[in-house]
């Protein structure tokens, strides 16, 4: 696949740097909304992806309920267009506590979280605020990672919720990060995922705490969340610019991929690589798929593979393309993994019939670090 957009606004722009299709961006953003809307499903995404609020509008328009958030940073930097957030990651702490607390009173704050020793503080939080915020249990579908590990466990903690004044229990949220293989091979996976959804949702509702919402849904297993009953709500991310890995799923097309690091080639002087600007403080050294060499690869050019990076050098391996790039010459790299990319740009150059524009990200980064005064 060649490249036919018309590169030539990002000419005066030096490199490295993040470039982001907008017309790609819009339209895998409608195609999320889309799916969801015909299974009946809310569709939360995930802004750690993207941490931009021009972004974040976009899938708003497109038709999203609401925003999920990984951060204090980016539940402060989002409620300014969205009312309606889920903090995807247990608050844990007095700064992050009191961060939340001062979120603007018209925005609905659900969190999820696994232990009592994260629900105490964070109800007792609300309370003092004069605040009620929203509970969902998160339970390990099978990453392995965070999430209570039993029905009964989940029940304690929504009775516990349910109980207390400055939480309302909600229901549950898991995250199927375990299943990142092509759509193919999620069968026995998904079917895994359901009985264990149905025994959760079958406890709560014994105990009399039936979750009206159930929230899941990685970009892998988007597409595929309808085959899981009892699901609500879905919380992808990646799906919204998508990356190399995302590609080598199958779990998106050539052409959905919306982010990119454009780069220069700076030497050609070893034989059979070409080294460009962006190394791995700009495009991320995450690992690939097992399926997968190196750690990106050329937009217009997949057969050219990134093979190795030091912090501002990139190697593209040419030993699968007759192609030879002159110093000076400038590509596109699709990351394997973008939301790490993303996180270490200052802002990305959206790209539309409109030329380029620089669009901050404002939910990169933390601060303010502490609550208390500065040091
Ligand atoms: C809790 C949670 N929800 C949703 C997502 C979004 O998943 P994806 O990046 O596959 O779109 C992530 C990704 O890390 C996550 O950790």
């Amino acid at each position: 696949m060649r490249d036919a957009a018309d590169l030539s606004p990002l000419d005066p722009f030096e490199t490295p740097v993040a470039v982001l299709d907008v017309g790609r961006a819009r339209r895998n953003a409608d195609r999320a909304a889309d799916y969801c809307r015909r299974h009946g499903l809310a569709w939360r995404p995930h802004v750690k992806t993207h941490k931009s609020l021009e972004v974040a509008r976009i899938q708003l328009e497109a038709g999203a309920a609401g925003l999920t958030v990984a951060t204090p940073r980016e539940a402060e930097v989002m409620s300014a267009v969205a009312d309606d957030l889920l903090l995807a990651y247990p608050p844990i702490g007095p700064s992050k506590l009191q961060r939340l607390m001062g979120l603007p009173r018209t925005v609905r704050l659900t969190v999820g979280l696994d232990s009592e020793a994260a629900l105490g503080p964070l109800a007792e939080a609300s309370r003092a605020a004069g605040r009620q915020t929203g509970l969902l249990v998160e339970v390990d579908a099978g990453l392995g990672r965070v999430g209570v590990g039993t029905p009964e466990e989940a029940v304690a903690l929504a009775r516990s919720a349910a109980e207390r004044d400055g939480a309302a229990f909600r229901g549950i949220m898991f995250y199927p990060g375990h299943l990142r293989v092509p759509e193919s091979e999620q069968e026995s996976g998904l079917a895994d995922l359901s009985r264990l959804v149905d025994r959760y949702i079958g406890a709560l509702s014994d105990a009399g705490l039936e979750p009206e919402v159930v929230s899941g849904g990685s970009t892998p297993t988007l597409w595929q969340t309808h085959r899981v009953p009892g699901v609500t709500e879905v919380r992808p991310g990646t799906c919204i610019y998508n990356d190399r890995d995302i590609l080598g799923m199958g779990a998106c097309a050539p052409e959905d991929l919306a982010y990119t690091v454009l780069a220069t080639v700076v030497s050609t002087a070893v034989p059979g690589q070409a080294v460009v600007d962006a190394g791995s403080k700009a495009l991320a050294k995450e690992p690939p798929l097992p399926t997968l060499p190196g750690f990106g690869a050329l937009l217009a050019r997949p057969e050219v593979w990134v093979r190795a990076l030091s912090e501002e050098h990139g190697v593209l391996d040419l030993s699968e393309t007759a192609w030879r790039p002159s110093v000076g010459e400038r590509v596109r790299i699709v990351p394997n993994h973008v939301c790490v990319s993303v996180n270490l740009q200052d802002h990305v150059l959206a790209l539309s019939d409109g030329g380029a524009t620089a669009w901050r990200l404002d939910g990169r980064g933390r601060g303010p670090y502490h609550s208390g005064p500065s040091a």
